[in-house]
């Protein structure tokens, strides 16, 4: 199979390329960014083949669009903290490159897997998450919800290209985590816990810690999404996540436990870390049902074992 994978030297899609790669598939992959060492390791492969470039660019994607059975779109800008911050380039840099897959995909008649998120149902406490559950978003003036906002209009788009006809398939990935998962400052909860344990600095959550999250190994975020490339996922909606919950304390103390660290936790309130009348979801778990049947599997991979995985990659930077 010829898979064209967007994002593909981001996290998941980095992961996905090695899986993929080693499935045997034809990978090409678009990504603006350059990793060496990602480069170094693909090209092992001679089914790899890898462009930078945006994929906005029409001109540079209508060739890989025109050779492949199969477009993962995973190419997008997210993070709790961009979109505070910078609400139009979370809205443009996920809307404009989805806008030119559509054009090309449906002038070439080719299947789009597109990477959605759990953020779409906002703040619902509806839960576990059903893929035909209602969203609950708060106001618009609260940034924080415009990246729930124009994943669910991306949606809305490929949906309507599959009423036209187009094969379509949507996974709403649930906090998956893993190796090379950005850490810092714009990256997620389970790198930066690991990089301040591994460093003896403390744990910052953000809120009381009692928030709680399903946090999936991002191997079996993996493996959904190839499988969802499958014909009878076409048209679908498909949640990709563990349904073990986990507290952001709980997970705190887990790191450092496994890490065999001293670092403290420490607590800071959201608006201090993101602003006046910022939101965050209570907690958020998936209905995991149609994950189930229609790709047969369950993101069951035990946590400890996950994040000791994790861990060990990030402690190999050190
Ligand atoms: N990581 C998660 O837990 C999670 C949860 C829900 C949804 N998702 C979705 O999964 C997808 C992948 O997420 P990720 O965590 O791997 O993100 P990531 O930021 O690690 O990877 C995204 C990659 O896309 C590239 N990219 C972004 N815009 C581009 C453009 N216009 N042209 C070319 N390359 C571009 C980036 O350089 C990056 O390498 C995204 O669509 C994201 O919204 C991720």
């Amino acid at each position: 199979m010829k898979v064209f994978i967007t994002g593909g030297l981001g996290f998941i899609g980095s992961h996905l390329t090695t899986y993929l790669l080693e499935q045997g598939e034809e990978i090409r992959v678009i990504d603006q960014i350059e990793n060496d060492s990602l480069t170094e390791q693909f090209s092992c492969y001679p089914t790899y083949t890898q462009v930078t470039g945006l994929v906005e660019a029409e001109n540079v994607m209508e060739e890989h669009i025109a050779w492949c059975d199969v477009v993962i779109h995973l190419a997008a800008t997210l993070g709790v903290r961009t979109c505070v911050e910078d609400p139009t380039k979370i809205i443009e840099g996920n809307l404009f490159p989805t806008l030119t897959i559509l054009k090309l995909a449906k002038a070439h008649n080719k299947k789009v897997v597109f990477a959605s998120t759990s953020e779409v149902y906002g703040k619902s406490e509806d839960l576990p998450f059903k893929e035909s559950g209602n969203r609950l978003l708060g106001a618009t003036s609260t940034h924080r919800w415009c990246y729930s906002s124009v994943k669910a209009l991306e949606e809305h788009l490929f949906l309507a290209a599959f009423k036209e006809g187009l094969p379509v398939t949507i996974v709403r990935y649930f906090n998956a985590y893993g190796a090379r998962a950005k850490a810092g400052m714009y990256g997620g909860v389970v790198p930066k816990f690991i990089t301040a344990a591994l460093h003896g600095q403390p744990l910052t959550i953000y809120g009381d810690g009692k928030q709680s999250r399903c946090f999936t190994y991002v191997l079996d975020s993996v493996k959904a999404t190839t499988k969802a490339i499958a014909n009878h996922c076409d048209g679908q909606i498909i949640n990709i996540g563990s349904s073990r919950e986990l507290t952001i304390n709980e997970l705190a103390k887990k790191v450092i436990e496994l890490t065999g660290s001293n670092s403290p936790i420490c607590y800071v309130p959201h608006e201090e870390a993101f602003g006046e009348g910022f939101e965050d979801m209570q907690t958020r778990i998936p209905s995991t049902s149609k994950m189930e049947q229609l790709l047969n599997m369950k993101a069951d991979t035990d946590i400890d074992d996950g994040l000791l995985e994790t861990i060990s990659w990030y402690r190999s930077l050190l």
